[in-house]
């Protein structure tokens, strides 16, 4: 591939993702709406912009062959923040795509999209949309613009729906931790299948207590290593008491199935600090 273009590059995932994604190409272009990123790779450049530029999004992606579509406002915010970064960015980022002859949008979408699910039942890729929040909803949206892109336009999207890629710090994450070695893993699959259409996939590790069923994109070849199980005697015995009528500890999308619409949860997540 000559030209790979990352946006959300700044963010935590995108970090994980600039070196392994810098080896798949012969020229990356990170970008992102933060003045710069730190300790550019050899063949990697960083273009700043802001998502929902759509004149911004269509010089970036000149050229390019794949994008991997990371950028997003990554919690519960109002919908106002939702639209701009997240619905438009998304529209922008297709559209962009499109016109610029690109093959394949590669999209961080999220457990959000089909949150109010009850984690009783084991959800596969072909869940109906059920989402939890704001954020949630703008998960559907481009998704649902992926579909429409590939039936009518022929460019192809695989849709990641990561569930949580942060250190386990809570009893929801023995189900839903996707490591950064998984992520990686995921992210390669998901460029290098040589025809993938449109498809969803969920970004997990191999956990025990995985709550989502992947059998339907095992086509993608996403073969996870990492197993939370690791960490469930420390985490479940610093664990509160359980309460089987909270939104938030029955339904897939954890906290953001609780809280207000608008109001951010991803401080309700407990994730400890990296070190
Ligand atoms: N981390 C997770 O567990 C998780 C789970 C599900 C989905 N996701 C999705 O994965 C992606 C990356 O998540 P993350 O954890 O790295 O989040 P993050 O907040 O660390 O990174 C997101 C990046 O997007 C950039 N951004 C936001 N608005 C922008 C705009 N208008 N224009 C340009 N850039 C903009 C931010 O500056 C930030 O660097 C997001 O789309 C998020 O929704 C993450």
């Amino acid at each position: 591939m000559k030209k790979l273009v990352l946006t959300g590059a700044a963010g935590r995932l995108g970090t994980i993702l600039r070196g392994p994604l810098s080896k798949m190409c012969d020229a990356l272009v990170s970008s992102d709406i933060v003045d710069g990123i730190a300790e550019l790779l050899p063949n990697e450049t960083y273009l700043r912009a802001d998502l929902s530029d759509r004149a911004a999004m269509m010089d970036l992606l000149k050229g390019a062959d794949m994008v991997v579509h990371f950028g997003a406002i990554g919690d519960e915010a109002s919908f106002d923040d939702i639209l701009r970064s997240n619905i438009v960015g998304a529209y922008n980022v297709w559209e962009a795509a499109h016109q610029n002859g690109l093959s394949r949008v590669v999209y961080a979408s999220s457990i959000h999209a089909v949150g109010m699910h009850p984690k009783t039942e084991s959800i596969g890729v072909d869940a109906p949309h059920r989402p939890d929040t704001y954020y949630g909803l703008a998960k559907c949206f481009a998704e649902d613009l992926g579909r429409m892109f590939w039936d009518k336009r022929g460019l192809e999207a695989v849709c990641l729906r990561i569930l949580s890629c942060a250190p386990v710090g809570n009893a929801r994450a023995l189900g839903s931790w996707l490591s950064d070695g998984d992520l990686v893993h995921l992210v390669e699959r998901a460029i290098d299948t040589p025809v993938t259409g449109f498809s969803v996939i969920y970004g997990v590790s191999a956990n025990d207590r995985c709550p989502v069923d992947n059998s339907g994109a095992a086509f993608l070849g996403y073969r996870p290593r990492d197993n939370a199980e690791q960490f469930a005697d420390r985490i479940l015995a610093e664990s509160g008491p359980h309460d089987p009528t909270d939104p938030g500890q029955m339904c897939h999308g954890g906290p953001f199935a609780s809280i207000e619409l608008g109001q951010g949860a991803k401080s309700l997540l407990n994730i400890p600090d990296e070190d």
